[in-house]
Formats: C-alpha cells, structure tokens, sequence
C-alpha cells in the first residue's frame, strides 16, 4: 500500500515528537502492509509555519535513519496544507509541496478547519484547477459542518476535489459519527485515496491495515484502487528515494 498523508517527520508539526518514536512508526507502517509513505507535514500560517526549506533537511535526516536502520519503506515529502489566502502566493514564490500528480495536475493535500468549511473555498479550489493543481481535500470525514449537513459534499465534489478519507475514520478511531459519514461516502465510492494520517504510534497510530481489510469487506477492486492504484498512480511523479 502506498500511504499518501502523514506526520512522521520528527519535531516539525504536531507529528512524531522524536526520531526514534519516528522510526517505530516506519516500522508500523510497513507492519500494515505500507511500502511508500509520503511525509506530509502541516503548513499552518501561524501554527505551524514549514516550508520547503525546513522540510527538506530533516526529510533527508530521516530518510538516512530509516535506511541505517534497515527498515523498507520508501520515502517521499510533500505538506498538508491549511486552507488560506495566501496559498496562490506560496505557489507563485515556489513554496508549494505537491504529493505528486493526477491527469497531468499537480496534487496538493489540502486541509480544510474541523469546524467549516472557508468562506471563499469555492474561489481558492476554481483558482487552484486553473493553474493546474488538483486539490485533494483531507479527511472531508471529521470537518463537523460536513458532518452536520453532508449534502455539501457533493457541493464539494462539483467544484472538482478529490478526497482522501482518513484510515482510522472507517475503523471507528473518530467515533461513531465519523464512521457512519466515512462508511456511507464508502458505499457510493465518493473517496479516491485513503492514508493513515498517523501522528504517532498509540493515539494515531497506522490504521491502514484493518482499514483496508473494511473497505475490501465492501468491494476488493474499489479497496485495491484507493489503497494501492490511484497513491501509486500519484506518487509515481513525485521524487522518490531508491528501493
Ligand atoms: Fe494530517
């Protein structure tokens, strides 16, 4: 499995706190059956202010530890990035990080608040496929006011968003809530990717496994495309480090 979104990078977001903690968790991953995650932290304005250039050194850190110690999981980086209005701005300096591509646009993970969806989202994402980057919504899953009124998110999917669900939201890790909202956009194949979101190793953990095994439950071949093909399809472009 290729697991798209994140945290494993030590001491930049809200992620792994450590590098040895970051090296267990490299090991769950290829414990769950992962064999090339995309480090993914967040760019937050005023949170969690990363950019390339602090990204890139401690990737290449870490990417040493994993192959020091032996663990076989390749690597690649990109950010989860918070909706905000500086986006086209970051684009233009260079300062974007993109997963990879999909039909020839960049894809860039883009995080929505958990409380609502932006006003002027619908502006940012029309922006966004005209300067040919597809945004893919994070966890769509928890953001309460789409859990509160789930029509808008087919709202959402006419703007021309992808969606990657979290694993742990079809294991029950979120709650109740959660779960029926990830099951029921299961059923209509309304997701495209699902990634681990993994933080650490005991509050969130790696959860593709037994996430793999619910959606495969309800259909192999969709469980097969949102696990393996369409991550793979996307990071194929993105640069990677040698098997
Ligand atoms: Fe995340």
């Amino acid at each position: 499995m290729i697991d798209l979104h994140s945290h494993i990078l030590p001491g930049i977001d809200d992620g792994a706190r450590s590098l040895d903690i970051a090296l267990e968790m490299a090991q769950q991953a290829v414990d769950c059956g992962i064999s090339h995650m995309v480090c993914t932290p967040h760019i937050h304005k005023g949170y969690f202010d990363n950019s390339p250039s602090s990204i890139k050194p401690v990737f290449d850190k870490f990417v040493e530890a994993v192959t020091n110690a032996s663990i076989p999981l390749t690597l690649s980086y990109a950010a989860e990035v918070r909706v905000n209005e500086l986006i086209p701005v970051w684009f233009k300096q260079g300062e974007l990080l993109f997963l990879g591509k999909h039909n020839n646009k960049q894809v860039l993970l883009l995080e929505m608040p958990h409380s609502h969806i932006p006003q002027g989202l619908d502006v940012l994402i029309k922006w966004l496929l005209r300067n040919n980057i597809q945004p893919l919504i994070a966890h769509p899953e928890r953001n309460r006011e789409l859990l509160a009124e789930p029509h808008k998110f087919t709202w959402l999917q006419r703007q021309g968003c992808l969606f990657q669900v979290t694993a742990g939201a079809l294991t029950g890790r979120f709650g109740d809530n959660v779960e029926h909202f990830a099951v029921s956009l299961m059923q209509k194949k309304a997701f495209h990717v699902v990634a681990s979101d993994t933080h650490d190793l005991v509050r969130r953990p790696n959860d593709m496994k037994e996430a793999f095994d619910v959606v495969a439950h309800f259909n192999p071949t969709y469980a097969k495309n949102v696990f393996i093909e369409t991550p793979s399809a996307i990071v194929q472009t993105a640069p990677r480090q040698p098997e």
